[in-house]
């Protein structure tokens, strides 16, 4: 199964979602084989496992805590890797031969980028990050309307079997200040049909560019459980799952 998150904004917590999301996966959320495949020619998620690995072996007591969590796991590190649009098709199959369940694509965060027409039909679902305020609906909307053009357009494949919208980088107290905007913003994308999330994914200074996304599990970091993002992910689990099960 390929999942991407994606939309058409830079820094909208594609990146950071994708890692937390693996990296939960990996260390037994849900029973898959996961691997990601950084799209984006910036390859920010490819360099940033190399960076956390790097860091992580320099101190004794990190090194440690990681041979034991891979211990417990029974396996190495779930793999990031870096791919061109040209390539991407056949390193999918490879990984899927290889037994990979779960693929994540990190996409760069436009849609004018040359290739990305051939990238979208791969993928089977889609989660959107939409900001709280309306211009994000409102761009939200285009993108979805840019991803229908090319899934159209495109006779040969599509796999997409559906997408959904979910809220990003809101603070715990917007949840109740905004409320009314936030039924407004869910109201009008029910209205026309798309679906959207429970859960969103929460605003926190803890998500600095050297934080570990993608080596350890985020869970074990008491500062990560005031946002935990896992109820996040088992919705989108469920939501591919009534998809898929039918
Ligand atoms: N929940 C969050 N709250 C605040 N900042 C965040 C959050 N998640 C990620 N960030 C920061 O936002 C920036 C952009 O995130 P990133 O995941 O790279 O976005 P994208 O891949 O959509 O461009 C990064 O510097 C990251 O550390
Ligand atoms: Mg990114």
């Amino acid at each position: 199964m390929v999942i991407s998150i994606a939309n058409q904004k830079g820094g909208a917590q594609k990146s950071t979602l994708t890692s937390l999301f693996a990296t939960a996966i990996h260390y037994g959320m849900v029973k898959h084989k996961v691997a990601v495949i950084d799209v984006d020619l910036q390859a920010s998620l490819y360099r940033s496992r190399a960076k956390e690995l790097e860091a992580v072996m320099r101190s004794e007591t990190e090194k440690k805590k990681l041979e034991a969590l891979t211990e417990k796991r029974g396996s190495p590190l779930y793999p990031i890797f870096k791919c061109s649009h040209q390539d991407l098709r056949n390193k999918i199959v490879e990984l899927e031969g290889e037994g990979y369940t779960i693929i994540f694509l990190d996409l760069p965060g436009t849609l004018e980028a040359s290739g990305l027409d051939t990238v979208y039909p791969l993928i089977h679902f889609l989660f959107i990050p939409c900001y709280t305020d309306l211009k994000s609906q409102d761009s939200t909307a285009q993108f979805i309307k840019k991803i229908n053009l090319i899934l159209k357009g495109n006779q040969v494949e599509n796999n997409l079997i559906d997408y959904a919208v979910f809220f990003t980088k809101y603070t715990t107290n917007s949840k109740l200040k905004d409320y009314d905007k936030f039924n407004t913003i869910r109201n009008s994308f029910n209205a026309v049909g798309i679906n959207i999330l429970e859960n969103g994914f929460h605003e926190s200074k803890v998500f600095s560019d050297n934080f570990p996304w993608t080596v350890m599990p985020t869970m074990i970091d008491t500062r990560m459980q005031k946002i935990n993002p896992e109820p996040l992910f088992m919705e989108m689990f469920t939501f591919m799952k009534s998809k898929t099960t039918k």
